[in-house]
């Protein structure tokens, strides 16, 4: 049973290709660009997406790259548009589709919605005449035991909202993303390793039920999850395995084997940990035969790196698709579980956060 939706949610989960999460709004373009000194422009922001998007072998690590609307419109150094500058890589363009998070209303403080579904449909339907192939909406849950989050209304509202542009996504002719993100920094996050895993399990429950109740197809969808991991905030540290225990176990619990494939965020982890915790998650996974591909769709864990050597300077700009290009290869190792240390030392290029 293959549909042409189905091919593409393969690909983008095909054996050591991951997604690059290249989506960041303007606000977060911002906040990454301000410390280093590079000028908030949209042109600066351009230069650097074309930085990324032309690293030698991009498309062998990368299946596709997850698009910003003001990317996605733009042009390459090229003057060629970025869409064909992707396909031309060997990698899919795919475009981010939900506005943001707002404050849940009558929710706990801090809890938030995504918002974006009004006249969603309509916007599918143009980004597929520009050449997207899939989408991504990320879903925020922050968890504050003492306060009672994330609360049921919390995860119900973003489930159903997850379900809803899924669905709309599948109609329309893009794979979705589902990215239901349990935080593991910001002011919280004191969470240990089990409190992360109730709260992902109750997370995937009411998603994976909203999803089945808005008849979206599993096998034409990729998941985007967090890993299970104690809170940034957190006095207990977890070791690699037990984080991969923990992943692998709420997954398998909760999530059917029909979807297509799991490409995990990097959620703030530094560079080294989200590959390390990757390599051992698809050990594990392959332990207990789980039935989806696990790959990465990391956004600052790969990025981290390239930008900070960039810095605005595109004499720079060498050195820093370097950087991004041993990130690249590393997650890929990961992602077929053979990552090692040993691996990471062949390129030292920049030290890792
Ligand atoms: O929405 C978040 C991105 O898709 C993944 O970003 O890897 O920096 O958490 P991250």
């Amino acid at each position: 049973m293959s549909s042409p939706l189905h091919s593409v949610a393969q690909t983008m989960v095909a054996p050591g290709r991951g997604i690059l999460a290249a989506d960041e709004s303007t606000g977060t373009a911002n906040k990454r660009f301000e410390p280093l000194g590079i000028p908030l422009t949209e042109e600066m922001r351009r230069r650097y997406r074309d930085l990324l998007f032309t690293t030698p072998d991009f498309g062998s690590y990368f299946s596709g790259v997850i698009l910003y609307d003001e990317t996605i419109r733009q042009n390459g150094n090229s003057g060629r548009p970025f869409v064909d500058i992707l396909k031309s890589a060997g990698s899919m363009p795919g475009i981010k589709l939900d506005t943001g998070t707002v404050p849940l209303a009558l929710g706990k403080p801090d809890e938030k919605v995504t918002e974006g579904l009004d006249g969603l449909a309509k916007r599918v339907d143009e980004y597929v005449k520009m050449g997207a192939m899939f989408a991504k909406w990320r879903a925020v849950i922050t968890i504050d035991t003492q306060a009672g989050m994330p609360s049921d209304a919390c995860l119900n509202a973003n489930a159903h909202a997850l379900a809803r542009y899924a669905a709309i996504c599948q109609a329309g002719g893009l794979v979705p993303i589902v990215e239901p993100e349990v935080l593991m920094d910001g002011a919280h996050a004191a969470q240990s390793l089990e409190t992360s895993f109730d709260v992902h399990e109750r997370t995937l429950r009411f998603v994976f039920r909203e999803l089945a109740g808005q008849n979206v197809r599993f096998e034409d969808m990729i998941l985007k999850p967090s890993m299970v991991i104690p809170g940034q905030k957190s006095s207990n540290k977890a070791f690699l395995r037990e984080v991969a225990d923990a992943t692998v176990e709420v997954l398998m619990r909760w999530v059917p084997a029909a979807v297509a494939g799991i490409a995990f965020l990097s959620g703030g982890q530094n560079d080294e940990d989200a590959t390390a915790h990757l390599s051992e998650i698809n050990r594990v996974a392959k332990e207990r035969r789980a039935p989806w591909p696990l790959t990465f769709s990391y956004g600052r864990a790969l990025q981290h790196a390239a930008l900070n050597l960039w810095k605005g300077d595109d004499a720079n700009a060498s050195a820093a698709q370097a950087a991004l290009e041993h990130r690249a290869q590393m997650n890929s190792l990961a992602a077929r579980g053979e990552w090692s240390p040993d691996a990471e030392k062949q390129r030292d290029l920049v030290p890792s956060r």
